[in-house]
């Protein structure tokens, strides 16, 4: 399937904007549930958050705000190109201007939560990991990229990628939630990791007792519960489009989108009753 993406840089970034699209709503999944935790009191919400603590966990946090990062501002710029079509005859200036964007918010925060995770102070070393075992690995992976982004075939004719339905029916009302959902979750979600990673020494300082003190307040209740029906919202639609482009035969598909919303749906209820119902242990710390 990858080799018919090679080519017009449209199809890498329209690849890149599904995949990151895919691994943040996975990722959202476990995330809900881990922060449902905390309804099991401080003992079990902190060990569980010593894994956000671990070096390896916050490579991949890094990673994480990239792929946020990427997929909210591409997102910004195909309602841009839909608003203002005329664009598309400058494209390649334009994916410029959206990477050089990227890189702009990227490379900072990149550079803080390294810095973070470095620090002397941080609650494990960085250095007592084995990443030397690894090293011949990741340095495999770039020739392997080179190869594979050089062997692949150019897709002659580009679809139109995002098209807009004409009907005014629940596909219509599907491709508008989309874009609404979007714009907000650019502040809701990029406020969300600023406050996470890149104030305060980071994720170093999340534990039962910063939850809680938040949890408090109905203003942080209230914005993480627009945060989670609006990423919730928008990440089942996308995984909708996403997997009818791949799942042909009705039966398997019917079944495939129905996984996804029972599971969604539990998901979602878990991550409201949590912020509807949480109550402080008496003993929390
Ligand atoms: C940060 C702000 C975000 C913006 C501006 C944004 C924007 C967009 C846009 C414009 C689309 C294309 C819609 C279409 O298919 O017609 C899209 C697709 C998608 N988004 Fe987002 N999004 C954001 C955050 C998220 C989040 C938090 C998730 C996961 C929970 C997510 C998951 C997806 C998925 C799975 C797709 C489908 C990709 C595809 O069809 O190839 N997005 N997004
Ligand atoms: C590794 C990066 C992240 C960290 C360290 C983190 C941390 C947290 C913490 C500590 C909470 C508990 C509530 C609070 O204090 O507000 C929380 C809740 C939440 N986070 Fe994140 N977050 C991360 C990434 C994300 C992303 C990328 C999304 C969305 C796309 C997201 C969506 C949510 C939602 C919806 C809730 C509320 C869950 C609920 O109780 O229902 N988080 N996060």
């Amino acid at each position: 399937m990858f080799w018919t993406y090679r080519g017009d840089p449209r199809m890498w970034v329209w690849l890149t904007h599904r995949v990151t699209g895919v691994g943040i709503f996975l990722f959202l999944l476990v995330h809900v549930i881990d922060t449902a935790l905390i309804g099991w009191g401080p003992d079990l919400y902190n060990r569980i958050m010593a894994l956000y603590h671990h070096p390896l966990f916050r490579v991949g946090e890094v990673l994480l705000v990239g792929m946020v990062l990427f997929h909210g501002i591409n997102g910004l710029s195909i309602i841009v190109l839909e608003l203002f079509p005329a664009l598309t005859l400058r494209y390649r200036p334009f994916l410029a201007g959206v990477i050089g964007i990227f890189l702009l918010l990227y490379l900072p925060s990149a550079a803080i939560m390294i810095s973070q995770m470095m620090s002397p102070s941080a609650s494990h070393s960085f250095q007592n990991l084995p990443l030397k075992d690894s090293r011949p690995w990741l340095i495999a992976l770039f020739p392997a990229l080179a190869v594979f982004s050089l062997s692949a075939p150019t897709l002659p004719t580009l679809p139109y990628l995002y098209p807009r339905p004409v009907e005014k029916g629940m596909e219509f009302y599907g491709w508008l939630f989309m874009r609404f959902s979007g714009i907000a979750l650019i502040f809701l979600a990029f406020g969300h990791l600023w406050i996470m990673h890149l104030v305060d020494g980071g994720v170093e300082r999340i534990n039962y007792q910063f939850v809680a003190e938040r949890f408090a307040t109905p203003f942080w209740r209230t914005y993480d519960l627009l945060l989670l029906l609006l990423a919730m919202g928008h990440g089942v639609w996308g995984m909708r489009s996403v997997l009818m482009d791949y799942v042909h035969h009705p039966i398997r598909r019917l079944l495939a989108l129905w996984i996804l919303y029972a599971v969604s749906a539990i998901i979602l209820a878990l991550g409201a009753l949590i912020l509807f119902t949480f109550q402080p242990h008496p003993q929390g710390s």
